[in-house]
């Protein structure tokens, strides 16, 4: 294969892997195609899939110009296939097979492995997409419309990207395993998501936008974790994805930060300087920082499940196997092989919380988990308690104790407090609406909720943002609902 394929844009499959040169290829895929489409109408976005939204499209895979903006019926998206560029003689960053040039098919031994990674990944895709579908109802700014869809339809991306690998290079189980792809439902009882995140409700927009900022987190940390793979076609589509994913990002931490801000400049208006008299700062029609705070425990502690149980054998097999490695495994200066290496995890010991040092190899899931809390930590003093702090009012969002809230993992098996401390379970049902989003909290947000639809309208409850996308004016309509 030659290094850079110009992307062919003109097919019904925008591409830049030579769609047209593998018929065998082409023909899954585009047999996968109209079951695709039947999933999007089913469990896409509910309405608007006849109005013209102004949406990026990936056309490219350079740094600059990747993406051209345009308005866009959503069924009509250009759903495309988009590897980063093949990096000349690239070896295998790390684990047994260190130093070896890079795979361009898949290492037979390593098969299963391979292809399970591939499609836990691409679960997550369609999953966030149903699991936003009921929002657009209620967007709080044809701006915010217009994000939520661009979230929608690049996560629909990224499992075409998935179901890309899957169909070309692992046969009739990869055709299967698409199939099943769109066959699972996100919090079906029967048939649901492989991941617990992934099959929780996200029922209004201060939830989705909670979701953009900690769980599309973890997707950008496991997009790190895999483009670091030596297999080159999954490095190469993650490589690229991680491009999209910045954008969920930024959504997620200037939604909140834009909620951060209306309440702040409400409470400032109206004199109020204590944060805690919720009924005062509720009477304003802003979300008080207290309950910002529990939805933040809530999807924090949510998304740590995500990364696995602290000790895993699986992790160390995939990073031995070179398939998936550390985050920025490429930067750090170590062995990239952890003989001998050991890492400080916290456990669980006679009722306690310790630090003990275990085997590196054995702790991969650990450590990447600990980048993502670092990651998270430096976003939430950023954007949002900048904020509050230039407001003048005295509050501070914090992210809650790894110990809390768990359901995988160390801490699974017992109650502690956003600190840390390990609690009763009497005291933990007694203090648990101080931690979390009480039925109240859940059922106030729900009240906002009401859809604000003119260009350049907002609802009170957030702030305008910045600036437009593609620098757009501020009344500008991002969605044609007409
Ligand atoms: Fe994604
Ligand atoms: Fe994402």
């Amino acid at each position: 294969m030659p290094n850079e394929i110009a992307v062919d844009y003109d097919g019904l499959i925008p591409n830049n892997v030579g769609l047209n040169a593998d018929p065998r290829l082409r023909r899954a895929l585009e047999q996968w195609h109209p079951t695709y489409l039947d999933w999007w109408k089913d469990r896409g976005p509910e309405g608007f899939q006849d109005n013209l939204v102004y949406l990026r499209t990936a056309v490219g895979v350079d740094q600059e110009g990747w993406a051209k903006f345009g308005y866009v019926r959503m069924p009509e998206y250009r759903w495309g296939i988009l590897l980063a560029p093949q990096v000349e003689g690239r070896t295998i960053g790390f684990g047994a097979h260190k130093g070896e040039p890079a795979w361009q098919d898949v290492p037979g031994e390593y098969r299963a492995m391979l292809r399970r990674l591939i499609t836990v990944q691409g679960d997550t895709e369609p999953a966030s997409v149903e699991q936003q579908r009921l929002l657009g109802a209620t967007a709080p700014s044809l701006y915010d419309l217009r994000n939520l869809f661009q979230v929608n339809v690049e996560e629909a991306r990224h499992l075409w990207a998935m179901v890309y690998l899957l169909q070309k290079y692992f046969g009739r189980d990869g055709r299967e395993e698409a199939e099943d792809l769109l066959r699972r439902r996100s919090g079906d009882r029967d048939s649901p998501r492989l991941l617990g995140a992934f099959n929780e409700r996200t029922p209004d927009w201060l939830a989705f936008f909670m979701f953009t900022f900690f769980t599309d987190r973890d997707g950008k940390m496991q997009l790190h974790a895999l483009a670091q793979s030596g297999f080159d076609p999954l490095s190469r589509t993650c490589r690229f994805m991680l491009t999209e994913e910045a954008h969920h990002m930024f959504i997620g931490q200037t939604g909140v930060g834009r909620i951060v801000e209306a309440t702040c400049a409400a409470m400032n208006k109206a004199g109020i300087d204590d944060p805690h008299d919720i009924p005062r700062v509720r009477a304003l029609g802003v979300i008080d920082l207290p309950t910002i705070q529990k939805r933040a425990n809530f999807h924090f502690s949510l998304t740590l499940d995500l990364f696995g149980s602290e000790l895993s054998t699986n992790a160390a097999n995939s990073f031995n196997a070179g398939l998936k490695g550390r985050y920025l495994e490429d930067q750090i200066d170590d062995d990239h092989v952890l003989s001998g290496a050991t890492y400080p995890v916290l456990r669980l010991r006679d009722g306690a919380v310790v630090k003990e040092a275990v085997p590196a190899l054995g702790a991969l899931n650990m450590r990447l988990r600990d980048d993502y809390v670092a990651d998270a930590a430096s976003g939430v003093e950023r954007w949002w308690n900048r904020i509050i702090e230039r407001s003048g009012i005295d509050f501070r969002i914090s992210l809650p104790h790894v110990a809390f809230n768990r359901r995988i993992g160390e801490f699974a098996a017992i109650e502690a407090d956003p600190a840390g401390n390990i609690l009763g379970a009497a005291e933990w049902a007694r203090r648990r609406d101080a931690f979390l989003p009480s039925a109240d909290d859940d059922a106030y947000v729900a009240s906002l909720m009401r859809p604000a639809r003119e260009p350049g309208q907002f609802a009170a409850w957030i702030a305008p943002p910045r600036t437009g996308i593609d620098n757009k004016p501020g009344d500008f309509e991002y969605v044609k609902l007409a």
